[in-house]
């Protein structure tokens, strides 16, 4: 049940495994410790202040094990849901690994579930996140990018009278391949590689005009876009379908994944979308129930863009009331299971979470956004890009019940898959021309699988 091809781990020194184990991680972690120090100093409360000291003092100690290379030790019973799934994995394959031997994607998991470890065995702070500041921030500094789309999108969804029914279909094919390109590239935006952008370097970033568009279509270099928007259109035939998003960021990128899902939902393309998050601060930027809950309130309700005209501000209103109204119609369904946090990859879904799977294989399309699911829909090993993506991630599309899958990644990490047959002698031309373009997140792919009918 393995893929053929080695999986990355920290001490490979050419990928980008060694980086993040070795200063990428600690850097972040330093950041929430000073993150804590900023809530302790405004906290009264001895209790709770004694109480958070002892959390600092477990990612004190953290930090010295991911330092000095310490085993890789079982989660503590902490009542999280996903315990059993962690120990199971821990003691089957990674007893006696380190963080730098262990596969990558694992090790690099498991630092973010030892984070959590630190709150949930508190009294008081079992639900903090260390990187909520951060996720709000970013999102108040986009103000360009998420007022162009408001302003745009607020408005319902209509198609110019008096076109014939070609040109409407025209119409919506062109409305639907600019908004997944939005929904891609709002990818390219995560804080764990971005931790001090500047707002320049964030609008640049989140430019979302249309002639951009067209020129960023060169960079997805393995493009099913067509092949999605065939397949949208034949789900609309049979009334709408299910679209499951597995989110990945929060802030901006969940912001363009809302108004992708709106867009499905007014143009009939869906009938219902289910969106699914972490259920604990994950890969510092990943949406977890709070970060939903507080962008579509800080839309209907926030103070956030003090810049904004009164028009812009009951724009981002009008959107962040249309998407509650959605909620709360059981249009839009906000879901947390407790596999997405877990050192697994997809590869093991229908095992290792029997339920979640058959819940997916219910599902018309599943979206998987960002570099971290790509990472794991594809085991994070060093396969071949010239390999078709239904290989690359093996039970996701072979096993019976696997539900059509598609990524919507920019390229942030070393697996790259689905460029084609040419796609070795493209790789190599790139690692010659631009030796970072696998971590830039200028690249980009977007991949469909068929699945297998159950
Ligand atoms: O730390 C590396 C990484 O896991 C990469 O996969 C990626 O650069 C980032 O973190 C997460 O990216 P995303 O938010 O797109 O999953
Ligand atoms: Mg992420």
């Amino acid at each position: 049940n393995n893929p053929p091809w080695p999986a990355y781990r920290g001490y490979h020194e050419y990928s980008f495994a060694y980086a993040t184990m070795g200063q990428r991680l600690p850097t972040i972690l330093g950041k929430a410790i000073e993150d804590v120090v900023v809530t302790l100093n405004q906290e009264y409360d001895e209790e709770r202040i004694v109480d958070l000291v002892h959390c600092i003092e477990r990612m004190e100690g953290l930090m010295k094990e991911l330092q000095e290379q310490a085993k890789l030790r079982p989660i503590i019973d902490d009542g999280e849901a996903d315990v059993a799934l962690w120990n199971k994995l821990i003691a089957k394959y990674f007893h006696g690994k380190t963080f730098m031997n262990a596969p990558w994607l694992f090790a690099e998991a498991y630092k973010y579930r030892r984070l959590q470890e630190c709150f949930s065995v508190s009294k008081y702070w079992k639900s903090y996140d260390v990187f909520f500041r951060q996720k709000c921030d970013t999102f108040s500094r986009s103000h360009d990018a998420v007022f162009e789309l408001s302003m745009r999108f607020a408005e319902p969804f209509k198609l110019k009278d008096g076109l014939s029914p070609a040109e409407k279909l025209e119409a919506e094919r062109l409305m639907f391949l600019e908004l997944t390109q939005i929904c891609l590239w709002g990818n390219s935006t995560d804080l764990s590689l971005l931790i001090n952008m500047t707002e320049e370097q964030i609008r640049s970033l989140q430019s979302t005009g249309g002639e951009n568009l067209a020129a960023t279509e060169k960079n997805i270099l393995g493009n099913h876009m067509q092949r999605l928007w065939e397949t949208v259109v034949s789900l609309r035939q049979n009334t709408g379908g299910r679209i499951d998003f597995v989110l990945d960021n929060a802030g901006f990128e969940l912001y363009c994944d809302c108004v992708y899902a709106d867009f499905l939902i007014q143009s009939g393309l869906a009938k219902e979308i289910r969106f699914h998050g972490k259920r604990y601060p994950w890969f510092v930027s990943d949406v977890t129930k709070k970060d939903w809950e507080w962008l579509l309130n800080s839309m209907v309700y926030g103070h956030l863009f003090p810049k904004a005209s009164d028009e812009e501000k009951e724009s981002l209103r009008r959107l962040g009331q249309r998407w509650k109204q959605y909620e709360k119609e059981g249009k839009w369904i906000y879901e947390q299971h407790p596999f997405w946090c877990t050192g697994f990859t997809f590869w093991e879904l229908h095992n290792e979470a029997p339920d979640l799977f058959l819940h997916l294989s219910r599902s018309d399309l599943v979206i998987f956004k960002g570099d971290l699911n790509h990472r794991k829909l594809t085991y994070d090993c060093a396969a071949p890009p010239s390999t078709e993506f239904e290989i690359a991630i093996g039970p996701m599309a072979s096993a019976a019940g696997a539900p059509r899958v598609c990524s919507l990644r920019t390229i942030k990490s070393d697996v790259v898959v689905g460029l084609g047959p040419e796609g070795d002698e493209l790789a190599e031309k790139l690692d010659k021309e631009e030796p970072g373009w696998k971590i830039s997140g200028k690249y980009a792919v977007v991949l469909l699988s068929e699945g297998r009918p159950g």
